[in-house]
């Protein structure tokens, strides 16, 4: 890399950077976010503007454990039994925002995306800056997300100030957006927290399973390695069609964990390196639509529409 950009483990010199208006790569469980003050306008803009993002894509509020979510957001009765239940930890709560959420973080929406990571890491350094901290995936727009700090500065270069190394993200998967406002909960991005966990805990009772969920601000195509995905269900049926590809001289990729949570945790990496080595074809193989297995599979769907 000729990148300038630099990979560290000091919290404290990350929350500097943070401070005084830069954007940093910032680890966290589920993946690496491009993280900025959410309260700097100039900051924020930067964050819409390196990730190529359209500002009507709005972005997750990140909050520590010492810092009270009810500044940030209205919780009701539903959201508060999600954010005891599994923060800190890999769900987002879309919910009513409060006067201090700047427009400039919302898109102008009335409500906002709060989410307290788990990463002790991300924890540290929310707790050093003391405030809401704003962290979209740390990719180009459309891409694949990043799970280590290389792929960090693998894909934005200078363009970020410096990351913030926390190892590789151990769920690998976006978290689960959940909207609770007015009388209905809502899964808008399934993730590792799974739909029969969500109502469970909100006390409604599921009525589908598919993973056709609706997802806000996402577009059909997402996640997308320069590759082209092909999705099976079944693994000897991938192997059938890799086979005739590789008769036409196509380089190929088998996709396929039996782990439903190691498919997760490597899902982004073996796309990226499936293009780094020049993969014509990636023969997906998708998982049980049960558990993080239907987060898997949206992504997948999205990584393989063209
Ligand atoms: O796991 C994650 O959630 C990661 C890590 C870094 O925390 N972040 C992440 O952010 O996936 P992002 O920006 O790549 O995806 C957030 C999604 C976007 O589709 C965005 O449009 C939607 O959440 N979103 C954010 N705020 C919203 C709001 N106020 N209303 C509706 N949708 C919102
Ligand atoms: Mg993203």
């Amino acid at each position: 890399m000729t990148s300038r950009s630099r990979i560290t483990t000091n919290i404290r010199e990350a929350a500097t950077v943070l401070l005084s208006g830069g954007i940093i790569g910032l680890p966290t469980e589920t993946v690496y976010g491009l993280a900025a003050i959410a309260t700097n306008q100039e900051a924020v803009t930067r964050v819409f503007s390196t990730k190529g993002r359209p500002t009507s894509h709005p972005l997750i509020v990140h909050l520590g454990p010492s810092v009270d979510p009810e500044e940030w957001g209205d919780f009701n009765d539903a959201a508060q039994s999600l954010a005891r239940k599994f923060w800190p930890g890999p769900l987002t709560l879309l919910v009513p925002r409060t006067s201090r959420v700047p427009d400039w973080v919302t898109g102008g929406r009335d409500s906002v995306a709060l989410r307290m990571p788990s990463h002790p890491i991300a924890q540290q350094l929310l707790d050093e800056v003391n405030t809401g901290v704003v962290a979209p995936s740390a990719n180009r727009f459309g891409k694949v997300s990043p799970t280590t700090a290389q792929h960090v500065v693998d894909d934005l270069g200078e363009d970020v100030d410096l990351v913030l190394d926390g190892g590789s993200c151990t769920i690998g998967v976006e978290s689960t957006i959940v909207e609770c406002v007015g009388d209905d909960v809502t899964i808008l991005r399934p993730g590792s927290i799974s739909s029969e966990e969500i109502y469970r805990a909100t006390a409604i009772s599921s009525t589908s399973e598919t993973g056709e969920i609706r997802a806000p601000g996402m577009l059909a195509s997402h996640y997308a390695p320069r590759a082209e995905v092909v999705l099976f269900d079944d693994i000897n049926e991938a192997n059938n069609a890799m086979e005739k590809s590789r008769a036409n001289h196509k380089k190929t990729y088998l996709l396929h964990h039996d782990d439903v949570n190691e498919y997760a945790m490597s899902l982004y990496a073996e796309l990226r390196s499936a293009d780094s080595t020049g993969v014509d074809i990636i023969f997906a193989v998708l998982p049980h639509p049960s558990g993080v297995g239907i987060a898997i599979r949206d992504r997948l769907a999205k990584a393989a529409h063209r």
